[in-house]
């Protein structure tokens, strides 16, 4: 965020620029730009269409495709969000935004490391497509120092891949020593920041070259959005540009106008999400049928200090290990949820609860545990609700686990 302004003052700001808000020669604006829907543009003439077709589209009306005020003003925004940047792109999910950050920088021949506790799409792009494209994918422990990372560097590495905290397991990776060890050897980072947001963790002001957000999670913020996006350097900006027009990528007005309205409140949200996640993650520690709670804020998480020492939050999203038990005993706890919802996706207004075995995606690492996994999103209820309604799932697990 921009030293002038404080963040939550940036987030009420950022992207309402008056041409945007406002009509030419007309006293007045709206206060958001509204939802700017097109495929055609028309031109006054043949002269003006062609000279259009010569010059930069950047944050101009050409065609549908190339994006209107709305989207503008929400990669405008998101490009404040993060120091150092010279623009976002947007895209229809956050998976497509991982998958054209990382075809934006690699091509046959090339290695990439990645972090062994990567969502497991992130995994699936690199084994299904990006092997078959001749790029090699190489998983490193996201508890590696920079000398152990140094160890698989070779002269076809070309970028590494960070997801910090690990979306299931929450290891906090040690960024700054990873990015200065690639800056030294030429090699690109680019992170998955989804669970801090730059709200909470500014990427490439700790030397990140490019950061993705799936902001299907917080920065919608309702859960009825999907859309994703990816902040780079100036560096790394213009070829990520060219590569995510080339895959005609873009996001509709409708979901951009909606992730704006989410930003817009993103740090009271966070902040919430923050203190009721914190309660509750303590709340959890002191209970005998949780073996560990691996949530950055608390020192049982690997990495904790790295998380103390680089960001300036917690977001709503962590997981506990159960004291033994099965798969059956930890459906027995979460199927009698009455204030968190079952299933997929999390950074919405509202609590959800999934089983997750983080086992099944690993391979440079092994996940041992004294139990079955659960993962919490925190949303915005009364945190005194859903400690009540663990407590009566911890009652049904240690009865189920007998
Ligand atoms: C850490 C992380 N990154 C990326 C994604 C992908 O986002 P989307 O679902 O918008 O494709 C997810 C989705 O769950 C995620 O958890």
């Amino acid at each position: 965020m921009s030293k002038d302004r404080k963040p939550l003052t940036q987030l009420a700001q950022a992207g309402r620029k008056p041409e945007w808000t406002g009509m030419p020669g007309q006293p007045g604006a709206i206060v958001n730009p509204p939802v700017w829907r097109a495929s055609t543009i028309l031109y006054d003439d043949v002269a003006h269409l062609r000279s259009a077709a010569r010059s930069s589209t950047h944050e101009r009306l050409f065609y549908g495709r190339k994006g209107t005020p709305t989207a503008w003003s929400l990669a405008d925004a998101l490009t404040e969000m993060e120091p150092g940047a010279e623009g976002t792109m947007l895209f229809p999910s956050g998976v497509a935004a991982i998958a054209c950050a990382l075809l934006s920088v690699l091509k046959p021949g090339d290695q990439l490391l990645m972090v062994d506790s990567a969502y497991d799409p992130t995994r699936n792009f690199c084994e299904q497509m990006l092997k078959s494209y001749g790029i090699e994918t190489i998983y490193y422990d996201p508890l590696a120092d920079s000398v152990s990372i140094d160890h698989f560097i070779n002269e076809n590495t070309r970028a590494i891949f960070l997801e910090s905290p690990g979306s299931l397991t929450f290891e906090v990776q040690d960024i700054p020593a990873i990015t200065a060890l690639a800056k030294a050897k030429g090699i690109v980072t680019l992170l998955d920041n989804t669970w801090a947001t730059p709200f909470f963790f500014p990427a490439l002001s700790h030397g990140v070259d490019i950061t993705i957000l799936a902001c299907t999670k917080y920065i919608v913020g309702h859960s009825d959005v999907m859309l994703g996006s990816v902040i780079a350097t100036p560096d790394h900006f213009p070829r990520l540009r060219q590569t995510a027009y080339l895959l005609g990528q873009m996001v509709s007005p409708d979901d951009a106008w909606l992730a704006s309205r989410g930003l817009r409140t993103l740090g009271v949200r966070l902040n919430q999400h923050q203190e009721s996640a914190l309660q509750i993650a303590r709340w959890l520690s002191d209970q005998p049928e949780v073996a560990r709670v691996l949530h950055p804020a608390l020192p049982s998480c690997p990495g904790h200090e790295k998380w103390a020492r680089d960001f300036s939050g917690s977001s709503g999203l962590f997981s506990f290990v159960l004291n033994g038990g099965d798969e059956a005993a930890r459906a027995a706890l979460i199927d009698g949820l009455a204030h968190f919802g079952i299933g997929y996706s999390w950074g919405g207004f509202e609590s959800l609860a999934l089983p997750v075995d983080p086992a099944r995606y690993r391979t440079a690492t092994t996940w041992q545990a004294e139990g079955p996994l659960v993962r919490l999103q925190i949303g915005l209820e009364d945190p005194a609700d859903l400690i009540a309604d663990l407590d009566a799932g911890l009652a049904r697990f240690r009865k189920a686990r007998g």
